[in-house]
């Protein structure tokens, strides 16, 4: 089985469009040849539509940190899937640690924006993680077995061939505090396991599980080489076009 391995880098809330073309243009050098692996970048909102424009023809590829559920309508301060395609993502990121803990959104928000994605022909990073009272309290796999479970509703089995998951353990986020490459694996393999469960094992198989928290170019390397692990998904060091590009560039 082979996965092909997913570098995505996380920009959050920061970089300005010329900052943003600026390093988007340092990421496209930096994938230039690259076939095995595919590199995603995704800018805030205002930065997205530049920031395709500026990466097409390259090898890489723009996804949105968020989509609303519905296409339009009275929804102050969303973006809609349409609107992202229109701007040119073709990736998002849904449930990210930071829209659940620190902005509020539930499961069944989530599972909503990850089924108004697939429908729309956007593909979703589905992310995942225990917060740090979780893990202590022995509840990570519960946790996250609570998030597939919600955040995967009514997703068939042929849209699930176009989702990938991130785990992304929250006290690791943002931390410097990277999990182990054992602490990782046993989740990702925790998660494949749940994932031919709720469909079947040759399906689970071809599910992308990346890997985000704290990943830098002194990790990268150990973290790919753990057999559940298909890829990462970079915040801190994905702003940096050096680091980033060692990241892409993983052995
Ligand atoms: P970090 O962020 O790499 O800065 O820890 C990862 C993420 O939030 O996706």
């Amino acid at each position: 089985m082979t996965r092909t391995p997913l570098i995505a880098g996380n920009w959050k809330m920061y970089l300005n469009r010329a900052e943003a073309v600026r390093l988007a243009a340092a990421v496209a050098a930096a994938s230039d040849g690259v076939t095995d692996r595919e590199v995603i970048i995704a800018p805030a909102f205002t930065a997205l539509a530049a920031v395709a424009e500026a990466v097409r023809g390259t090898a890489v590829k723009v996804a949105a940190q968020n989509v609303a559920w519905e296409k339009e309508g009275a929804f102050t301060g969303e973006v809609s899937p349409l609107m992202l395609l229109d701007a040119g993502a073709e990736m998002v990121i849904i449930g990210h640690s930071e829209r659940r803990h620190v902005l509020g959104e539930d499961n069944a928000m989530i599972s909503r924006r990850l089924r108004a994605a697939l429908q729309h022909g956007l593909l979703p990073i589905l992310c995942v993680g225990e917060t740090l009272a979780e893990r202590e309290a022995g509840s990570t796999f519960s946790v996250v077995e609570e998030q597939l479970a919600q955040g995967l509703v009514d997703v068939t089995a042929a849209q699930m061939d176009s989702v990938a998951i991130a785990y992304e353990p929250v006290w690791a986020i943002g931390t410097g505090k990277t999990a182990s490459n054992e602490q990782a694996q046993d989740v990702h393999a925790f998660i494949r396991a749940v994932l031919s469960r709720f469909y079947e094992k040759t399906l689970a198989e071809r599910v992308r599980i990346l890997y985000g928290g704290s990943v830098k170019p002194e990790n990268v390397d150990s973290l790919m080489a753990q057999p559940d692990i298909d890829g990462v998904l970079v915040g801190g060091a994905s702003l940096n076009a050096k680091a980033f590009a060692r990241i892409i560039h993983f052995q």
